[in-house]
């Protein structure tokens, strides 16, 4: 019986592990042959919705984070409850809240067009986020593709895996350490929070009893839009970033070092705590922030990916195939 040298099957084997861990990664170029025109195509649908709505650059960078940290980015917060499936649109995050749907269905529908059946809704949604952040000012990136979508979705893992805004420093971070992010990740992360909108349920009880670190006057502001009954004035809309909504920059740091955090979560980050000095790094120095935030971004864009021949390209984002 003829045999393999030891050589030729340790070099097939070697062959093996390269492609089978080559497949698992994701590539800035993995669309440059099958959807030539991705970029271009995703960029404009982008830039129109935000032409029409600032707040909606904003609302996908959300979407993203919200898609990445429950069982990775694999496209699951797009998915539509039916009457046989729950998702995760109305676990607490997101319910009222989590916005931008149509325009990842627009996007999504003019990259169909383009190259049909090709790029997955997970990757449509990097992309958006990527452009989102470009559009209103912030750092570009070179934007890591291949992930393919989930055939499920877990409201329960939404609950668990998105921290709420009345979360504390530690918390935060271990939060963010059990998807592979550093603390450092945590507070470059966070200063998306210079751009969009929060309703007053979520900020309520910092603007009525947080008076050790919150500027009065801000208090003060918020509390005229947001009364401090429960219920009443719920989803009143107040600027995470009072100077400058819908501009990506670094006043949310400014902010923080001059205890304006909208968020309970925000103010934890400069609080006397071990990432105060990332803070006031970043609220003096825009570049490092900058580049900080597109490293953390490309890192959260690889929590646990579909890869392969795992999931799907859904062909609507809402449903699976
Ligand atoms: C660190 C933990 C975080 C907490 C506790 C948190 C919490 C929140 C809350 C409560 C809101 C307002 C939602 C509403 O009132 O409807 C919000 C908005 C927002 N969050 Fe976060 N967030 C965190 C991290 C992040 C990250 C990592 C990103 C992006 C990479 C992000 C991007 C945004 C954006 C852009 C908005 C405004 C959305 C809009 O106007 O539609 N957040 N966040």
């Amino acid at each position: 019986m003829a045999s393999f040298p030891v050589s030729s099957s340790l070099t097939i084997c070697m062959l093996f592990l390269v492609i089978g861990s080559t497949s698992a990664q994701l590539s800035t170029n993995f669309y440059y042959h099958s959807c030539p025109n991705l970029f271009s195509t995703v960029k404009s649908t982008v830039q129109s919705a935000i032409s029409k709505e600032a707040r909606m650059g904003a609302s996908l960078l959300r979407l993203f984070f919200h898609d990445c940290f429950v069982n990775g980015c694999d496209g699951s917060v797009l998915l539509d409850d039916t009457s046989s499936f729950t998702g995760e649109k109305r676990a607490a995050p997101n319910f009222n809240s989590a916005r931008g749907f149509e325009v990842v269905d627009n996007i999504k529908s003019a990259v169909e067009r383009a190259c049909p059946g090709v790029v997955s809704c997970a990757d449509v949604l990097a992309i958006a986020a990527r452009d989102s952040v470009e559009i209103l000012g912030g750092p570009r990136w070179d934007v890591k593709l291949g992930r393919r979508d989930a055939r499920t979705a877990s409201q329960a893992a939404a609950n668990n895996s998105i921290p709420p805004p009345t979360t504390n420093l530690n918390a935060l971070i271990s939060r963010f350490s059990a998807v592979g992010l550093s603390s450092k990740d945590l507070v470059a992360l966070s200063g998306s929070h210079t751009i969009g909108l929060a309703r007053c349920t979520n900020f309520r009880a910092r603007i009525y009893n947080e008076t050790n670190n919150l500027d009065s006057s801000l208090a003060r502001t918020r509390q005229s839009n947001c009364p401090s009954v429960s219920g009443s004035g719920d989803n009143n809309l107040a600027p995470l970033d009072l100077q400058t909504p819908t501009n990506f920059d670094n006043n949310y740091f400014k902010n923080l070092v001059n205890r304006r955090g909208l968020l309970h979560s925000d103010q934890q980050l400069f609080n006397g705590g071990s990432t105060d000095s990332a803070v006031r790094a970043y609220s003096n120095n825009p570049g490092s922030f900058a580049s900080d935030f597109a490293a953390a971004m490309i890192k959260m864009g690889d929590i646990k990916p579909l890869t392969g021949s795992k999931g799907e390209i859904r062909k609507n984002c809402r449903r699976v195939n």
